[in-house]
């Protein structure tokens, strides 16, 4: 597959968004850094130059008993100027009034000055950033440098010193924006290539594993169920890789579940119409007599065939209720509802229920005369159905006067159940087959034929959904044991 993803457009509109964004970026941090600078400028200006009101204050005296002397405050005020022609000087009165000035071309405009930028320079000693009236343009603001001017401890008037004249600020303001402008502009455009360089690398290699996942997922659509993204080099987008390949997984596993299902419900069918045939048979063909021979018919003849249709009907009740349970526990419709119980109670009540049946073949059906208090955490219904089908095969392969016994043994974690008769034993080329669903063992011992060979299959079922096995020991001749474990309950 060829990597198409610079031609589908999208690698290209990610680019050039990230350009569009970066240029945006990049003049917004242009005009900020102007701006800050422009203004850390100003407050630099104004704290070098801070004390030089204080200074010309302590050349001059500008009043001389109260009144202006106005040819020494000129004199010193050229001076400055001269020295420093940068600045404007001025003497305000204490109302703010614009009394004398030294400034280029005497282009003065206002007549007063706000006093309150005045007064918080002079309190702050002008250590903070305070921007005043520019008598020259009238509505803008300048950084500057002031003192009172005491006479007998009484402010009487302040000199005021705005600090970047016109005609020096616009030459200043040119270099220093021009300088910024520059050196931020430099600055914007090496983060901008840089930032585009980088951006579309790092787009570029998420859009090319993007594009491998994007082909993977497509081979898995068209039917590749073995399809899977691989992990490790995915760059940062590796957990979508994961759930991808989870999600497959889950889905391959459905599939495989409903395919073992749909087998299953099959082979049940299959073997149903197969179980069910002989009965049927049997039943159909003894009514057939009993409907042609009505008259001739002996009553004892008549007496043993319905005793045979009954029989039969018997069989086939119980080979569909074990039928149906199994393909339930096999199809997993069936979930342990696992519940605290003590097991020797349900030993105790089952050896009741079994107790007229043994009597009946005089087999001695008996458990652990000491009480055993352990609870085990299962279902307490689909272990008592295991405990039935094991003594109903116990007490079926016994013979007359043997004896059959349902221990437990407690260990750490587990309560182990034994149920053990002294009948013939199973032989042990029929041991592996035991467990299987209609598997009807020794002829020699299947006394009676309401066998359907699916009690043990159905048991290894029951404990299989409770995550446990059963153990088989058997000797020819000389007995069966079939043992489990359940896990004890944990009082948390
Ligand atoms: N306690 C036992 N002693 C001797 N053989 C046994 C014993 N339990 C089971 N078997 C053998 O295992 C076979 C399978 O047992 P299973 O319970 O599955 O079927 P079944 O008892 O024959 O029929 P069903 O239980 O459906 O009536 C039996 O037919 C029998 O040959
Ligand atoms: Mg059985």
């Amino acid at each position: 597959m060829k990597n198409d993803f610079t031609s589908n457009g999208l690698f290209w509109k990610i680019v050039i968004t990230l350009t569009g964004l970066l240029v945006v970026v990049g003049f917004a941090y242009v005009f900020i850094t102007v701006n800050l600078s422009e203004k850390y400028a100003q407050e630099r200006n104004q704290r070098l130059n801070a004390s030089i009101a204080e200074h010309i204050i302590s050349e001059v005296k500008p009043y001389v008993e109260g009144e202006l002397d106005t040819t020494a405050t000129d004199e010193i005020m050229h001076h400055m100027m001269a020295i420093n022609p940068s600045v404007e000087v001025y003497i305000l009165d204490e109302a703010g009034n614009i009394l004398n000035y030294v400034a280029p071309y005497k282009k003065v405009k206002l007549k007063k000055v706000k006093l309150g930028p005045v007064r918080e320079f002079i309190s702050t000693k002008g250590q903070e950033y305070v921007v005043g009236d520019d008598p020259r343009n009238p509505g803008k603001q300048k950084v500057f440098s002031a003192a009172p001017i005491i006479d007998r401890d009484k402010t009487i008037a302040y000199i005021y010193v705005v600090l970047a004249s016109e005609e020096y600020e616009s030459a200043s303001e040119y270099v220093l924006n021009s300088y910024f402008l520059k050196l931020g502009g430099r600055a914007m455009l090496i983060t901008l290539i840089s930032s585009l360089i980088i951006g579309s690398l790092a787009i570029w290699l998420i859009m090319k594993n993007l594009n491998r996942i994007i082909a993977t997922v497509k081979s898995f659509q068209n039917g590749e169920m073995s399809a899977r993204i691989e992990v490790g080099e995915g760059g940062g987008i590796n957990d979508l890789a994961i759930a991808f390949n989870e999600m497959a997984d889950t889905i391959v596993g459905n599939i495989e579940n409903l395919k073992s299902m749909e087998n299953l419900r099959r082979e049940l069918v299959g073997n149903v119409s197969h179980d069910l045939r002989t009965p049927l048979a049997v039943i159909h063909g003894y009514i057939e007599t009993l409907m042609i021979k009505r008259t001739s018919l002996s009553e004892e003849d008549r007496e043993k065939y319905l005793k045979i249709i009954l029989e039969s009907t018997e069989k086939l009740k119980k080979l569909v209720e074990e039928l149906f349970e199994l393909s339930k526990l096999e199809a997993k419709q069936v979930t342990p509802k696992k519940e605290p119980f003590f097991i020797q109670e349900l030993i105790n009540d089952l050896i009741q229920k079994f107790e007229i049946l043994a009597s009946e073949k005089n087999i001695k059906l008996k458990t652990s005369t000491l009480p055993n208090k352990a609870l085990v955490n299962a279902d307490v219904s689909l272990i008592e159905r295991v405990l039935q089908n094991l003594i109903d095969n116990a007490l079926k392969f016994t013979p007359h006067y043997g004896e059959i016994s349902i221990d437990i043994d407690n260990t750490d974690q587990f309560v182990e159940i034994k149920v053990s008769d002294n009948g013939p034993g199973i032989p042990k080329e029929q041991i592996p087959f035991i467990f299987d669903r209609y598997h009807i063992g020794d002829k020699r011992i299947s006394l009676d034929n309401n066998n359907t060979g699916l009690g043990l299959a159905i048991v290894k079922k029951i404990l299989e959904i409770h995550n446990v096995t059963i153990k088989l020991s058997s000797k020819l001749n000389n007995g069966t044991t079939f043992s489990f474990q359940l896990p004890q309950y944990e009082n948390a």
